[in-house]
């Protein structure tokens, strides 16, 4: 059902083809437990990413808008933003950026390199601010002054998550279901970063109808459980009622809160063992600020049997550009 409804809305194909699903040998050796790993990180555009696919359904509907110039806003760091600023490239459409500091940090290579100095190469128009903490109506007053130079904005909420942008998650929890299917195995668990949530609400949306029995487990970035539950089953319900359809009663929200600390933007140790693990026994890069989290939750997860039996998916958002942007981390 959820597909025939997904049908009905615009989409830019920009992915091309479903992203791998590959198990992780050397690291399933490793934790004494079979784990695979979705590799949305190796989205076509301008170093990959989870936010492809949310763009796929947001720059159709701005293009059908006849939008000359895509606004949107986040960290300093963001992955979102470099890939909205390298999409509006390719559509050859204009780039405006509300950047803030979450961090508060004056390092050089967090100001300047990493996803940063990617959006002065794709000509992206960036405004600091003190904090976002207000960002759609930041993001409104941005319009209205673009609208006023006589620009046709369109707005691209923070990390693309609105219904219409959760929608790409929604493709991607039928896609990934199919791949499932096609192992032939029973998996105990889909392990993913839950930030700005259109990710983790679209795939629990779909994997609720499509495979009931398998849990979606956010790890938050950002934000303890109570604050982000509802940020996750609201934009659940608004995807679905966007196409035209009820939360399956399936659809359970499930996050696990400990591995976000110090606050979002900081890695902690745990993160960067995470990252070094897998860089070391994979040569998979995973990122400072969300799936170093994700990750160093399911590897907690498997030593305290948080997992009923079977093997583990980890869908991988992407992020690595940010590594750039934290070296002293390696060296500390
Ligand atoms: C690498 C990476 N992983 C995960 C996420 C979280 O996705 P969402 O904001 O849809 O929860 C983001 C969002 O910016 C991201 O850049």
């Amino acid at each position: 059902m959820i597909n025939q409804q997904l049908a009905r809305f615009n989409r830019l194909d920009l992915l091309g083809a479903p992203t791998a699903l590959e198990k992780l040998e050397r690291l399933s050796e490793w934790a004494g437990r079979d784990i695979y790993v979705k590799r949305d990180d190796t989205t076509p555009l301008a170093l990959g990413g989870n936010k492809l696919r949310k763009l796929e359904y947001l720059a159709a509907d701005a293009l059908a808008q006849g939008a000359d110039t895509l606004i949107t806003a986040g960290a300093i760091q963001s992955n979102h933003v470099r890939q909205t600023a390298a999409l509006a490239a390719k559509l050859g459409l204009g780039c405006v950026a509300l950047l803030e500091n979450p961090i508060g940090t004056t390092q050089s290579n967090y100001l300047h390199n990493g996803n940063r100095l990617l959006l002065d190469l794709f000509d992206a128009k960036v405004e600091l601010v003190e904090n976002l903490d207000n960002a759609d109506q930041q993001l409104d007053a941005l319009a209205e002054r673009l609208r006023n130079s006589g620009k046709k904005p369109y707005l691209v909420p923070i990390g693309g998550s609105n219904a219409l942008g959760a929608l790409g998650y929604v493709r991607a929890g039928i896609e990934l279901a199919a791949q499932i299917e096609h192992t032939g195995l029973t998996f105990a668990a889909v392990v993913l970063a839950s930030g700005s949530a259109g990710t983790h609400s679209g795939l629990a949306l779909a994997l609720s109808e499509a495979l009931p029995q398998l849990p979606v487990i956010g790890v938050t970035v950002s934000r303890s459980d109570a604050n982000q539950r509802p940020k996750v089953q609201g934009l659940a319900e608004r995807a679905a009622e966007l196409l035209g359809m009820p939360v399956p009663d399936s659809f359970k929200v499930e996050l696990w809160d400990e591995f976000f600390g110090p606050r979002y933007g900081e890695p902690n140790a745990g993160t960067l063992a995470a990252i070094k693990l897998l860089a070391s026994h994979e040569g998979l890069l995973l990122d400072p600020v969300y799936t170093g989290k994700a990750m160093a939750g399911l590897l907690d997860g498997i030593g305290r049997q948080r997992f009923n039996d079977g093997p583990l998916i980890f869908l991988h958002t992407g992020g690595a550009p940010a590594l750039f942007a934290y070296p002293d981390m390696w060296t500390a």
